[in-house]
């Protein structure tokens, strides 16, 4: 029996059987090149609803365990993967579905409150009176088909582009006359050669993708033999990503936000720090991320692979934000020792709130093609952004952060890369520095939502339900859930 208060061990009897159970996409990346993401509103018949569910779950969803089979057999030959798939659904999505309130998925993890249920209760358009508040445009400024009732997204993903499009033309098709499609994101990954080799990006141009916890033991073993731990243990437990559902199986809280990216403003304000600081473009740059362009961390570290992508640092390294100043981007988001170190909050705690990072970039990139424009993109460009969890508040927390001046102490400014608001004071540079800088709002929230992956078996169970969604029955809600 496979318990959430652990890594999951790959060499567990039950792991399979467990994985089976759990969607792809979440303990591991999926991997792809490119991804479709259709978000959708429910059309008035659920029990259409739920046939189009589960028969999308049937053809195509792939279980954890499947997306490692895929894996292996993909390392043995030189095409493209299988394709990939993953179903999610709303708060408001499992209403339509018939779902009773109390059948509703809700957050784990030892740090969980009981208000934490409201974030995906009441959904992303409804922050206000939820218990952490950060700074996103008002709902009137998303992007028209976010302001909708959003209740589920199919999330295609495969390294074959054509089948990808031939695999999204044809649930396009299959959704006609049930569900109304609001809108379709497609991801591409980005990437960029440096001297250490061919990395995937961002569009500021970063290594993205490197710090990740890891809830499956073997993971964290190899980051271990490659990357080092002397400072900082990347393993997790289940329940940093699973929660159980009322129904039996496992799933997991996902945030989806369509992040746009200044990436000219991004640009035009890194020069300007580094004429005010007087430091070279890349070490200013390192100051707002923490890492460099090609991902080497701002805090000094080394790896035992000298291939591997360097994450063994702790801010107990640099309390004073002397290298990796307070509101870098990935001190802000994942402050390795500043929790328990200047709030005096448990280091559990402070562990209990990253989040598995999922996102893909969108977006054409001219400028960075050979003989393409020479400026870079101001708007048409971005991350979508996902990331899973046991509790929403685990993101919350981080974009509450990101977006406040006063963490993770009063005065340290918003996040360099992230951070949003009306009129952000200045950040110090380096954070024991003396110039005074303001580097915020790159980065504008488009429109998102909270979903959850359910399990497969809850998919599945779709299909077995009669037409009568309203019932109280309990055989019916059973079957559901
Ligand atoms: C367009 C928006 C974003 C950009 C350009 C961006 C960029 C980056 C980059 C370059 C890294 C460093 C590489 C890595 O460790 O993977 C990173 C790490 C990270 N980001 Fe973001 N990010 C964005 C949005 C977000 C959001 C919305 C959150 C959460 C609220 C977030 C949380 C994190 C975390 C937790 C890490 C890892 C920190 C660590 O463990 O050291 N990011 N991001």
């Amino acid at each position: 029996m496979i318990g959430l208060e652990d890594a999951l061990d790959l060499d567990d009897p039950d792991a399979d059987d467990f994985l089976d159970g759990v969607q792809g996409g979440i303990v591991k990346g999926h991997g792809r090149d490119f991804t479709a993401h259709v978000l959708v509103r429910l059309g008035p018949d659920a029990a259409a609803a739920r046939r189009w569910l589960a028969d999308l779950a049937a053809e195509r969803v792939t279980s954890a365990a499947a997306a490692r089979r895929a894996t292996w057999s993909w390392r043995g030959s030189d095409g493209p993967g299988e394709p990939f798939a993953m179903l999610l659904l709303t708060a408001s999505g499992y209403r339509g579905l018939g779902v009773p309130e109390e059948l509703l998925p809700v957050p784990g993890g030892p740090f969980a409150d009981p208000r934490d249920a409201e974030y995906f209760r009441f959904g992303l358009k409804e922050q206000a009176g939820r218990p952490r508040t950060f700074a996103d445009p008002p709902v009137e400024q998303w992007e028209p088909a976010y302001r909708e009732r959003i209740d589920a997204m199919v999330l295609l993903a495969d390294d074959d582009e054509q089948r990808l499009c031939d695999a999204l033309d044809a649930v396009l098709a299959s959704a006609a006359g049930v569900v109304d499609v609001l809108v379709t994101e497609r991801g591409r990954v980005l990437r960029k050669k440096f001297p250490r080799g061919e990395l995937v990006i961002e569009h500021f141009g970063f290594q993205d993708g490197v710090s990740q916890p890891l809830v499956v033991r073997q993971d964290a073993e190899r980051e271990v033999r490659e990357r080092g731990n002397a400072h900082w243990d990347p393993a997790a437990a289940l329940s940093l990503a699973l929660v159980r559902e009322p129904g039996g199986g496992y799933g997991s809280f996902m945030v989806f936000r369509k992040l746009e990216q200044d990436v000219a403003a991004f640009h035009r304000a890194l020069g300007d720090l580094a004429t005010a600081t007087g430091l070279p473009l890349d070490a200013v740059g390192a100051m707002a991320v923490g890492r460099f362009a090609d991902g080497t961390p701002a805090v000094p570290t080394t790896t035992p692979d000298p291939g591997a992508d360097p994450n063994d640092f702790h801010y107990d390294q640099d309390p004073a934000g002397s290298r990796c100043p307070f509101h870098a981007h990935i001190r802000k988001t994942n402050p390795r020792g500043d929790v328990p170190r200047v709030i005096g909050a448990p280091a559990e705690f402070e562990r209990s709130g990253r989040v598995l990072r999922r996102g893909i970039t969108y977006g054409e990139r001219p400028d960075l093609v050979e003989g393409g424009v020479p400026d870079r993109p101001a708007t048409g460009v971005g991350l979508l952004f996902m990331c899973f969890q046991a509790n929403l508040d685990q993101f919350a927390i981080q974009q509450e952060g990101a977006d406040s001046a006063d963490f993770v102490s009063a005065g340290v400014g918003v996040d360099a890369v992230i951070g949003q608001g009306a009129a952000p004071p200045p950040q110090t540079w380096p954070s024991d520095g003396a110039v005074a800088f303001t580097m915020a709002n790159f980065v504008r929230m488009l429109g998102g939502e909270y979903f959850f992956a359910p399990s497969t078996t809850f998919l599945h169970g779709l299909a077995d339900t009669d037409t009568d969604t309203d019932t109280d029955d309990a055989s019916d809600r059973g079957a559901a859930s």
